[in-house]
């Protein structure tokens, strides 16, 4: 049995450059998305609790020790916009998603902020339903936005705290 968990990240730009390669990674196979190192490290994610990565402790520090990451910022007054969200395949459809997000939906509350949005391939059709269940909606469609095509621009109300 792994011991895998959800830690709290540093800015991309902080990180080892191996742990910025793994990153890379995981784009690359989890959402065909090829990124430059550069543009991970320019992504502005502060250190917070929108900014999570899911590791193997039994690997912990090691670089492959990374399954995951949930990456979001601060945006606008009352805005939150998630720039990444990926688990490595083997451990999706098994509840890692919702737990970071609902860890992502109580750092909501605690900094006032009252919408989520992100960006979203149109082929991605799994992930758009993961977001739907959880209030969001398709408010844009994005033409240039990815290379592989048509992306949306999806948003919703951050969800009232659990009584
Ligand atoms: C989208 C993603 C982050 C969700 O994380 P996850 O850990 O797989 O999500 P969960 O296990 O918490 O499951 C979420 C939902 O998917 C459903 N699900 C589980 N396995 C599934 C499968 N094989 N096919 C379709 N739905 C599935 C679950 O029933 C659950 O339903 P709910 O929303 O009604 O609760 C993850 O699947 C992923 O990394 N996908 C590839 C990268 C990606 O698309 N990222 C988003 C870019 S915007």
């Amino acid at each position: 049995m792994r011991n895998i968990q959800w830690i709290l990240g540093v800015e991309p730009v902080k990180m080892p450059a191996d742990w910025r390669a793994m990153v890379k990674d995981l784009f690359l196979k989890e959402t065909g998305e090829v990124y430059a190192d550069a543009s991970i490290a320019s992504l502005p994610i502060p250190l917070w609790d929108g900014n999570m990565l899911l590791v193997d402790m039994d690997l912990y520090p090691e670089p492959s020790s990374l399954r995951g990451l949930l990456w979001a910022l601060p945006f606008l007054d009352e805005g939150v916009r998630i720039a990444a969200f990926a688990i490595h395949a083997d451990l999706q459809g098994q509840g890692w998603g919702s737990q970071a997000w609902n860890h992502l939906v109580a750092a909501c509350h605690g900094e006032k902020k009252s919408f989520i949005q992100l960006e979203v391939k149109a082929s991605n059709q799994r992930a758009q339903e993961f977001y739907r269940t959880r209030g969001l909606d398709v408010e844009v469609h994005l033409e240039n936005y990815y290379q592989s095509g048509l992306g949306y621009m999806m948003k919703g109300p951050v969800p009232a705290p659990v009584p």
